[in-house]
């Protein structure tokens, strides 16, 4: 499964890029909103694609095909890594075609049905994002949705990628693997997370102390 960083933070993603772990970038205009700080929102895209030597996602802001199509074509301009996001709404479909046949990759975001997912394989994507953790936010198992896709997928050997998104625990990391996902997307903090074990720590503090009463050097 390969693993994608769910932010916008530089970072963030140049501290665990020297750990070889992380695949990809995903952004939303959400998170790129949380970096407005840092100036022009694609200066802050160019410079994760500088980082990050994989696909990096980012966002469209339109509604109708004609502005989708414009601003995936911009952003696409932007660095051959780019993976440009789009809405899943029947407008956004004609521009995941658009894109497709332009050679651009799409990744099929707000995605809460295997129907969903169909539709947007069906369309030309590269990926689809269902959000796990909104899903379980409204008493549904998120994960089984994902367990779905991909056995659809599966079915019809179709080569859309199945990309967990909304992640918000270790765990969910777990299911998804489980379930097959393609990738998972997740922010920081449940990567950070991933690494510790109470047991993990106990363990190197015990061999050090024991360590010590030998005397010895390595
Ligand atoms: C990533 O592609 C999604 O936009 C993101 O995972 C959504 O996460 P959230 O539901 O925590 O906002």
């Amino acid at each position: 499964m390969k693993f994608f960083l769910d932010t916008a933070n530089v970072e963030e993603i140049r501290e665990y890029q020297e750990l070889g772990i992380v695949d990809g970038v995903t952004t939303n205009p959400t998170l790129l909103a949380k970096e407005k700080h840092r100036g022009d929102f694609r200066d802050v895209v160019k410079e994760i694609c500088s980082i990050v030597d994989g696909p990096v996602n980012a966002e469209v802001i339109g509604e109708s095909h004609g502005q989708m199509f414009e601003e995936g074509m911009k952003l696409a301009r932007l660095h051959e890594n780019i993976v440009v996001k789009i809405p899943m709404t029947v407008e956004g479909m004609k521009t995941v075609h658009a894109l497709h046949r332009e050679g651009i990759h799409t990744n099929v975001t707000l995605i809460f049905t295997a129907n969903q997912a169909l539709i947007a394989a069906k369309a030309g994507a590269r990926y689809v994002s269902p959000f796990i953790g909104r899903l379980d936010d409204i008493s549904h198992f998120g994960v089984e949705l994902i367990r779905d896709i991909v056995t659809i997928y599966g079915n019809y050997g179709i080569e859309t990628e199945c990309l967990a998104a909304s992640l918000r625990s270790p765990t969910h990391v777990v299911d998804c693997a489980t379930a097959g996902a393609h990738i998972a997307t997740m922010p920081f903090a449940v990567l950070e997370k991933m690494f510790r074990h109470p047991l993990t720590d106990k363990g190197i503090a015990q061999f050090l102390k024991d360590w010590e009463t030998t005397g010895a050097k390595i």
